[in-house]
């Protein structure tokens, strides 16, 4: 079966002097998952490396770079879920670990749990040998001026990446620093099976971007899968997801989607959303 892959870096209005950097970012993530597809990869490893270059990446509102709390800490949220096995592994507000999509993966991995937060997460770093990282290394110039600026625009993104692979089978993964100058604690869609993580091989898989608190009751991930069922084109059930949720909520988000025959999609109601996928044999990176 042929791969298929799509990313987001996020949906909301990104400053403009960074659209190169996210372009470059989206490319770098997509050229290397894409590879492991190729390759004959699972679409859970694809997602993980995606994401986990997208966390490295300070342009990105995830892992390095990620958007500073209201007491000047990062906490970050991500997750995954693999369409195969519905296993699913999920973090929130972590303060001291460079990859939350690492942890979120090992805590599936490890089977008992599928959600850990705040210090019990991070005693699971130490325990289950994830490279752990000072706090303070989180934090980049950038977002340490934007919060002494307490500076809400040009919003970096949340990341995102699902896939379908040479074995039919569907990932997703999402990772984020949450929102600017947060409520200490505050955890986000991102973290949260079902709002901005879902996959089911027998439906589809689907990543979540935009403001995390109307995205978790709406259960936006889900709810798209869902709206696949018949065999739905994946951009009209995004277009439909999103639909609903702004009658709902009159907020902002976006998703990206692969249906269980690999199909992919994307749909948003912000000012932008990157994403990166193939259209035929062409990348397609959209980051302006
Ligand atoms: N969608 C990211 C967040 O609200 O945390």
């Amino acid at each position: 079966m042929r791969p298929s892959l799509i990313l987001h870096g996020g949906a909301g209005s990104p400053a403009p002097e960074f659209s190169a950097d996210r372009r470059h970012g989206l490319q770098r993530a997509f050229t290397a998952a894409w590879s492991m597809l190729e390759q004959g990869g699972s679409a859970l490893d694809a997602v993980v490396h995606a994401v986990m270059l997208l966390e490295n990446d300070p342009t990105f509102n995830a892992g390095i770079g990620s958007c500073i709390n209201r007491d000047g800490i990062v906490e970050m949220d991500a997750s995954l879920m693999d369409g195969a096995t519905f296993h699913a592994g999920a973090v929130g507000a972590v303060r001291t670990v460079q990859h939350p999509i690492l942890l979120a993966q090992s805590i599936m991995q490890a089977g008992q749990h599928v959600f850990l937060v705040g210090s019990g997460a991070e005693e699971f770093v130490r325990t289950h040998g994830i490279p752990e990282i000072a706090p303070e290394q989180l934090i980049t110039e950038r977002q340490h001026r934007r919060w002494r600026s307490a500076q809400t625009h040009g919003e970096p993104g949340t990341v995102g990446a699902v896939a379908f692979d040479t074995a039919g089978h569907l990932a997703a993964a999402t990772s984020t620093g949450g929102l600017f100058n947060k409520h200490p604690g505050r955890v986000g869609d991102s973290a949260v099976i079902g709002a901005g993580t879902y996959a089911d091989d027998a439906l589809g898989a689907v990543s979540a971007t935009g403001v995390g608190e109307a995205i978790i009751r709406t259960t936006l991930a889900r709810t798209t899968v869902e709206l696949l069922r018949g065999g739905v084109d994946p951009t009209q059930a995004a277009r439909q997801a999103l639909t609903i949720f702004r009658q709902r909520t009159a907020s902002e988000a976006g998703v990206i989607v692969i249906d269980a025959l690999g199909r992919v999609g994307y749909a948003h109601n912000a000012s932008a959303m990157s994403v990166a996928y193939r259209r035929g044999d062409a990348l397609v990176i959209e980051a302006d």
